[in-house]
């Protein structure tokens, strides 16, 4: 007998693929929970960075030490909120000062372990879209529906300007984006622990030309035929 109420869909990619905003979206119209990983690596940032302890101290800082961190996640009705000493963060996880961290401190064996069990309680009912790096791969490899989502290079860059408010046609922006992205894609796709890969059971959907609507569709259709007997 499992106590699970649904399933578990993991939505996995590469930066400005739209995973976040499209796992808000899905989650909202199933009436799931929406679980952003990348926030849980951005609260024990934040928390390193509030206390004090300088980025290159981070690779000898104990798991017992980042449970002192005291990262934690309490259930809402469409998703969690998260806590870091007992109080709620929000804004601050999307600081410079964190985004800038962040890839770092998602490296360390120590970070990833300290999380994991945390990640897998959100999805102990089912009933969640995970998003993030690995969710199909370590973290829910038995989750019921995968998705890989994937899209151009430069299409990523210019959401990403989009979203920063940055002029539309601006090439050099645009090479700077490129680059910056690539970048991380690579520092994602090449880390030894975890990284960014296609689990072999995850649906790649291909979202350079598929406006976020159709995305979304896309998503809930694959869960309705994976899902429904
Ligand atoms: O999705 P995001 O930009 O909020 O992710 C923040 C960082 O955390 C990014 O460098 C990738 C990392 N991350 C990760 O390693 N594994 C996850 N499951 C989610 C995020």
């Amino acid at each position: 007998m499992t106590d699970k109420e649904g399933p578990v869909v993991t939505l996995d990619g590469p930066a400005g693929s739209g995973k976040s905003s499209t796992a808000h979206e899905v989650s909202r119209r199933l009436k799931f929970r929406h679980l952003d990983s990348g926030a849980l690596y951005r609260a024990l940032t934040l928390a390193l960075l509030q206390r004090g302890i300088a980025q290159q101290d981070w690779p000898v800082v104990s798991e017992t030490d980042l449970l002192d961190l005291d990262v934690d996640i309490q259930p809402t009705t469409d998703g969690f909120i998260v806590l870091v000493g007992g109080h709620r963060v929000d804004a601050e996880l999307r600081s410079p000062e964190v985004t800038a961290g962040v890839s770092h401190l998602a490296k360390l064996p120590a970070v990833r372990a300290s999380l994991l069990e945390l990640q897998r309680r959100a999805g102990t009912h089912g009933r969640l879209v995970a998003d993030g790096r690995d969710m199909g791969t370590v973290v829910f490899p038995h989750a019921e529906v995968k998705v890989f989502l994937v899209a151009d290079v430069e299409e990523r860059a210019r959401r990403r300007m989009r979203e920063q408010g940055a002029i539309e046609g601006d090439v050099e922006e645009l090479e700077r984006q490129v680059q910056a992205i690539e970048a991380r894609d690579r520092r994602d796709s090449e880390r030894e622990l975890s990284p960014l890969r296609r689990a072999a059971d995850a649906h790649e959907i291909d979202t350079t030309r598929l406006d976020f609507d159709h995305q979304v569709e896309e998503i809930i259709s694959l869960v309705y035929r994976l899902t429904t007997p």
